[in-house]
């Protein structure tokens, strides 16, 4: 069941119709990517114009672009598979990147951007190649990472650079010659695909061990027999990726309407670069939970925080690496635009949300 209104589009998007239409068409047949017969061809073949199609995305060779079930396990391949000893991770990533074990955490500041003088630092005392992950864009604020200034830092000091790019492609431009990453992470239900579908990017040349071993697929990088109809959608929804309104101007009208109805509020990460479909915002008093109930009897879906994380009620820790207090934290909500968003949308949520925080300014 969708509410009414689902401006949720960073926790997960709605599948775009072509996109499910293509899987359909996969489902009624049976396929395995191995086989050789006539049926496993097909398959096949459909498999490798999805990979075709995602590494167009992203400015890859078809052969630089490894298959898995999603942004989690493609973190964990880079992370666990370059077989560097030393890693370094943002303080602002994925709880799929931030929780790797005795990672050194590299430290944002109150805008959400990684301090790459500290970067540099951290390398030096290192001393010895490190693999340094560093998103692209946050999935709770949108703030958009350095990357490039990034790479050319670790690259100095002989390291990788692995970027988890799940939220970014369609949002803004991802060429992974020009931000000169050696891994890159991508989700396809992030980019209006299907769950359970995923990619990491492993530039030609970087030695990887797989993190799942079997069957020898994936060019013997991933074992398992592969998803093939997930796949397919993926490849679709990277076509069709960036189609859709203009998500920027309809996220600004929305912070500028807040405003104007609560100069209060907080905007976070606003004064970095950001996605243009997101944003992060508290009012003082409107607990985060108490404003998601009422947006959602007025059937309105929006988020706290990150989605993975939003059954447990914690401040969210990208909030407190900025600096924001626990108790700014606590009041974060998370509206998300996406292909499918209309401005009426936005109108309703300006007005639900301005009902609400009216209600509780006056309790
Ligand atoms: C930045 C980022 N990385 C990784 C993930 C995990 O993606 P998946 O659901 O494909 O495993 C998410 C999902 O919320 C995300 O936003």
């Amino acid at each position: 069941m969708r509410p009414s209104v689902y401006l949720d589009y960073n926790a997960t998007q709605p599948i775009r119709p072509a996109v499910r239409d293509a899987m359909i068409d996969v489902l009624s047949g049976p396929t395995n990517a191995s086989s050789v017969h006539r049926l496993g061809q097909n398959a096949r073949a459909r498999v490798e114009q999805a990979r075709a199609s995602v590494a167009a995305l992203i400015g890859a060779e078809p052969g630089e672009i490894l298959f898995t079930s999603g942004a989690t396990e493609a973190n964990a391949t880079a992370l666990a598979g370059t077989g560097l000893g030393h890693v370094v991770v943002s303080a602002v990533e994925h709880p799929s990147v931030r929780g790797f074990r005795d990672a050194a955490v590299l430290p944002v500041d109150g805008n959400g951007l990684i301090e790459l003088a500290t970067l540099d630092r951290m390398l030096g005392d290192i001393g010895e190649p490190a693999l340094v992950s560093v998103m692209l864009a946050n999935n709770e604020t949108g703030v958009i990472q350095p990357v490039a200034e990034a790479a050319r830092i670790v690259h100095a000091h002989g390291g990788l650079l692995h970027s988890d790019a799940a939220q970014a492609p369609g949002r803004i431009p991802v060429d992974v010659r020009a931000l000169d990453v050696d891994l890159m992470t991508l989700s396809a239900h992030k980019m209006a695909g299907p769950q359970g579908a995923g990619a990491l990017y492993i530039r030609d040349g970087v030695p990887l061990t797989p993190l799942l071993r079997g069957g020898g697929q994936e060019k013997r990088r991933r074992g398992g027999t592969e998803n093939v109809a997930a796949l397919v959608g993926f490849g679709v929804a990277a076509d069709l990726a960036g189609q859709g309104p203009d998500l920027a101007a309809l996220r600004d009208n929305l912070e500028q309407r807040l405003a104007a109805a609560a100069p209060e509020i907080t905007v976070h990460g606003a004064l970095a670069p950001r996605l243009g479909n997101t944003s992060c915002f508290g009012s003082p008093g409107l607990l985060a939970e108490t404003a998601l109930i009422a947006l959602d009897l007025a059937g309105i879906a929006v988020s706290s925080g990150a989605a993975c994380s939003s059954g447990a009620v914690e401040p969210s820790p990208v909030l407190l690496a900025m600096g924001v207090p626990e108790a700014r934290a606590r009041e974060a909500i998370r509206v998300s635009l996406g292909w499918a968003t209309t401005p009426e949308e936005v109108d309703h949520l300006v007005e639900s949300w301005s009902i609400v925080y009216r209600r509780t300014k006056a309790a």
